[in-house]
């Protein structure tokens, strides 16, 4: 593919890279791979959910990849969860289902097929595999990993409960098998602060993320201790940078994820979930939205809210990134790469989770 993409440069340094020429190849004696207008043109119904974002000779490029993929989907039995950080091309043209860590989680408890493809980062296909011990997951890049989840280990959650004794364990999702499975219970971005406040202890101890952490302490009654993890993405914005931006541009509404530091959430006119944002977006239809997160979440809801004019501003999640259409279609093609939890961690790490998805639906998130 043409694409703009990580390169298999430093594959002879790392031998669990994907070798990209290698696939490339093969992929290209199974499938006809070629740019074609012909084939963008037929599948034009698909094509019109991103037109504002996504140039036609790139659509041209991106149509036979989406074409095979939908195709090796229904042979496989097969669906796609994806996470709203996907690329547009992935999210509009091949994803099953799409949305925030919650709503995955969710999806994968009801999905039929016998093949989830997550299109998403590691923990997320951890996650679903956990939910799903019978079903085969993969993910189409075992390196699409997360800063927050390679912040801790067992060990680490170990350590907090030997400091604070008593204190319940939240572990947000962006977690290994391992730390959640060492937690008295899971959470995501749309139900932290109400899981944090359902327990019964006064203090709870949050992991691994601290903004996250202190953003659930400024508006919850618990005292709230936390690991000292953080999100490579969001951590980089800042309040000064927000505020110079408003002063620019008076009139734009700045949506935040609550991962970001307590400042930035603070300069925001709301914070929430990724499809918490994406709701809030369209519930409110704002003249111009920056949305202080991962850059494809404007891209993928900008056709749909042609009224909303989005601040470009934003920084890439490189873990996120490393899901291609072409590593989809490898992965369908091959069934790799399988994602595969230790059985004894599974059990446990599906109590964290399950009590989590139970909660939250019991307070109606
Ligand atoms: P959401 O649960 O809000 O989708 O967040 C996941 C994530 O990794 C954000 O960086
Ligand atoms: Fe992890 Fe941050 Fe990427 Fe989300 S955006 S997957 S929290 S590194």
């Amino acid at each position: 593919m043409f694409q703009c993409m990580e390169t298999t440069a430093d594959k002879s340094e790392d031998p669990s890279l994907l070798d990209l020429v290698s696939i490339r190849a093969s992929l290209a004696e199974h499938y006809d791979l070629a740019p074609s207008v012909e084939l963008a043109e037929q599948m034009r119904d698909i094509y019109d959910r991103m037109d504002r974002v996504v140039p036609e000779p790139d659509w041209a490029i991106y149509a036979p990849y989406v074409a095979a993929i939908n195709k090796l989907k229904k042979e496989k039995n097969a669906v796609i969860l994806a996470h709203n950080y996907m690329t547009p091309e992935i999210y509009h043209g091949v994803a099953d289902f799409v949305g925030d860590s919650l709503q995955l989680a969710i999806k994968a408890t009801e999905v039929e097929e016998d093949v989830i493809v997550q299109c998403g980062v590691h923990f997320m296909a951890e996650t679903s595999k956990i939910l799903n011990p019978s079903k085969t997951v993969l993910i189409p890049d075992m390196e699409a990993g997360c800063s927050l989840a390679e912040s801790i280990t067992a060990e680490g959650v170990e350590e907090m409960r030997a400091k604070y004794p008593g204190a319940p364990v939240v572990s947000y999702v962006n977690t290994t098998a391992e730390v959640k499975a060492a937690s008295d219970i899971c959470c995501t971005s749309s139900n932290a602060l109400q899981i944090v406040n359902a327990m019964e202890s006064d203090t709870v101890i949050m992991t691994p993320d601290q903004y996250l952490a202190q953003n659930v302490a400024n508006e919850s009654h618990k005292k709230v201790v936390f690991w000292e993890g953080s999100c490579i993405v969001h951590e980089l914005y800042t309040a000064a940078d927000l505020r110079a931006y408003r002063e620019m541009h008076p009139d734009t509404k700045i949506i935040a994820h609550p991962e970001c530091t307590p400042d930035v959430v603070a300069e925001s006119d709301f914070t929430g979930s990724t499809s918490g944002i994406i709701d809030w977006v369209h519930s409110h239809k704002p003249k111009e939205a920056m949305l202080v997160t991962e850059c494809s979440m404007a891209s993928n809801i900008a056709d749909e809210l042609p009224e909303v004019e989005f601040a470009k501003p934003c920084n890439m999640c490189p873990y996120m990134k490393k899901i291609t259409l072409e590593k989809i279609l490898w992965s369908l093609h091959t069934m790799t790469e399988e994602v595969e939890v230790d059985a004894d961690v599974a059990v446990k790490a599906k109590q964290a989770v399950e009590a989590m998805i139970d909660l939250s639906k019991k307070l109606g998130i």
